[in-house]
């Protein structure tokens, strides 16, 4: 195994236990987990931009519990609310650098807002948390056709998509 994936799996471990038996959560980052990694993986990501991602992909959720108890919902706005502590609390213990903790803390921090992406890193975490999320949400097949046009930007994520919702060819 090498440092980078005993990194993650160590990520992985702690936000299992940070999930606090919540079983649901814990599905959802590992499927979000998953798209992402195979997504940057074949996308070409550097070794450092896949790394990001696939951290911020696991924790991504960070927030949830707390906006549960506090606002009794997990709406996008509260989430960029609280997680920039969450993140910084939870990476305090992790080996990587600082800057990587920052991108990770930006990355999770704005993943409910679909502007100003910055980067190929933050895309494939929209387009990971949407391919679960609209099966979780029970979307219709409009909406997902639509996200294909107006999210989706690799080749990856859209044919993940498209195969996963069996949506027509375009
Ligand atoms: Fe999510």
């Amino acid at each position: 195994m090498t440092e980078t994936q005993q990194t993650i799996n160590n990520v992985i471990a702690k936000m299992i236990a940070y999930s606090d038996g919540n079983k649901h959560d814990i599905a959802h980052f590992l499927k979000v987990y998953t798209y992402a990694r195979m997504i940057g993986e074949m996308e070409n990501l550097t070794e450092r931009k896949q790394e990001i991602l696939e951290i911020a992909a696991v924790i991504h959720d960070i927030a949830c519990p707390v906006c549960r108890v506090k606002y009794g919902n997990t709406n996008g706005s509260n989430q960029e609310k609280e997680s920039p502590e969450l993140v910084e609390n939870f990476l305090k213990d992790v080996e990587i650098d600082d800057e990587m903790k920052e991108r990770i803390n930006y990355l999770v921090s704005h993943h409910h807002t679909y502007t100003n992406v910055d980067g190929l890193d933050y895309r494939i975490l929209l387009e990971a948390d949407f391919l679960v999320n609209a099966d979780e949400s029970e979307m219709s097949e409009n909406a997902v056709e639509t996200a294909r046009e107006r999210v989706f930007e690799t080749n990856t994520g859209k044919k993940l998509l498209t195969s996963i919702y069996k949506l027509p060819a375009r």
